[in-house]
């Protein structure tokens, strides 16, 4: 089963910066990162849907996320490629913040 986590206080995650939450913490089959884009957080699978590469080390802005390895973005809030080479969305997860904390809802 999937567990909710407390990721961070708002705050701890820098704007246009990235955090991993490993698998271990929330049952998901994948490391989960949690994006802070112009104040707004975003959860999405860490690993790209076109490769071996950590979205988490990507480029923020505009509510996408580019890849490192290849540069395809993924819209933070739907999770769907905005370019090639990626055609698959990555997934997306649920976040919360709640008196100042920063949870995720792995779905
Ligand atoms: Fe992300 Fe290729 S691994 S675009």
């Amino acid at each position: 089963a999937h567990t909710s986590v407390l990721v961070a206080a708002v705050g701890d995650i820098a704007e246009g910066e990235a955090l991993q939450v490993p698998a271990e913490r929330t049952g998901h089959h994948d490391t989960i990162s949690v994006f802070h884009d112009d104040g707004t957080y975003y959860a999405l699978d860490d690993t790209c849907s076109h490769g071996q590469a950590s979205l988490a080390d990507g480029w923020i802005e505009n509510g996408e996320v580019e890849c490192p390895l290849h540069s395809a973005r993924f819209c933070l809030r739907s999770g769907e490629p905005q370019c090639m080479p990626a055609t698959l969305a990555a997934r997306t997860h649920r976040v919360e913040v709640v008196a100042g904390e920063i949870w995720l809802h792995p779905g």
